[in-house]
């Protein structure tokens, strides 16, 4: 679809998603309203976070979520933001996220999509100003229409994904999404509350000298990634690590370079999530030229069995990802 359009400067998000939709023939609209509904949400989360410091909007709840992580403030407000603005759109049947235990029904039943979210991704950056995200997966649900939806809605696997994305709040705020045909991002404007297109069909660097990792966690390692950071420090490669998966991998879509998340001590499986972190990172970095794994599989490929299930993650240049691989 991409190919036939011209992009002119100031298009803004709304217009870019009927442009896209326009030019695919029987598309119906619905998920161009599902993605403007995630447009609106990442407007209001982007208004808590940057005033998060003024309103009592940091520290933590007493509550923990299903994850056994201590909820943070932000991290409930921004489940709340999306959930709302889903509901309120009408395109989504049912949504799980990271947050909350079990499939949320948004009282939509004819709502063609599922969609999983992780709302605020980075949560422990989230008091000190550091780039924190939101990333979203949508699948097509396969339950029909008018029915609730059920398990094997958001367990169709990684390939399944019609739209995957994520909103970053750093040094600016940008919308990143691909339908599987391009990734573009949208910058946003706050004077004037839009985000704009910013950057069209992104491609990452196939090799970079950047790798990002919790090198806390070394003694943990085990010996092929052990193996693999010994390279990158024989080859001087810069250590980047924010702690906000997105924004790290954000950087290393840009700049070249491998994002990692290996089994340790504390999480034997990996820490991140399947369906809320890696499928829709390892989505967006497959359509721009990137590779995620597990260090055994592309990540796409990876069977989900349940909604919380975790995975190792190795995300980035395609290169570096392949190198790591053959250690493995
Ligand atoms: P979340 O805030 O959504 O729970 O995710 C946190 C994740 C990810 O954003 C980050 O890369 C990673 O956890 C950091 O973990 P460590 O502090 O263990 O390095
Ligand atoms: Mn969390
Ligand atoms: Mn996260
Ligand atoms: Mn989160």
């Amino acid at each position: 679809i991409d190919e036939t359009l011209t992009l002119p400067v100031g298009v803004t998000l709304d217009r870019f998603i009927k442009r896209q939709q326009s030019a695919f023939k029987g598309a119906s609209g619905e998920l161009s309203q599902l993605l403007r509904d995630i447009g609106l949400a990442a407007k209001i989360i982007n208004r808590e976070v940057n005033r998060a410091g003024l309103i009592d909007l940091t520290g933590g709840t007493d509550s923990e979520n299903i994850q056994g992580e201590a909820q943070q403030k932000l991290d409930v407000i921004a489940n709340v933001r999306l959930i709302r603005a889903l509901k309120n759109g009408g395109e989504v049947c049912a949504i799980i996220t990271e947050e909350d235990e079990g499939i949320i029904y948004t009282g939509n039943n004819e709502g063609k999509y599922v969609v999983a979210l992780d709302p605020l991704d980075g949560s422990s950056n989230i008091d000190v100003n550091v780039s924190i995200g939101t990333i979203f997966s949508i699948y097509h649900r396969i339950s029909p229409e008018g029915t609730l939806a059920n398990e094997a809605d958001f367990l169709q696997g990684g390939r399944s994904q019609v739209a995957a994305g994520y909103i970053l709040y750093g040094s600016s705020t940008i919308l990143v999404y691909s339908t599987g045909k391009g990734v573009n991002c949208f910058t946003y404007e706050n004077s004037l509350g839009e985000f704009f297109l910013s950057h069209t069909n992104v491609i990452a660097p196939k090799n970079g000298n950047i790798f990002s990792i919790n090198y806390g966690n070394y003694t943990s390692f085990f010996a092929p990634i052990k193996k693999y950071l010994s390279l990158c420090l024989d080859r001087s490669y810069s250590s980047r690590y924010i702690g906000s998966l997105v924004g790290d991998f954000h950087r290393n879509q840009f700049k070249g370079g491998i994002y990692l998340y290996p089994p340790t001590n504390e999480h034997l499986k990996g820490k991140l999530r399947l369906l809320y972190e890696c499928y829709p990172l390892a989505f967006l970095a497959e359509d721009s030229g990137a590779r995620a794994t597990d260090g055994y599989q592309e990540i796409l490929d990876i069977e989900a069995t349940s909604f919380h299930q975790r995975s190792p993650l190795y995300v980035g240049s395609e290169l570096m990802v392949k190198e790591l691989m053959e250690l493995h």
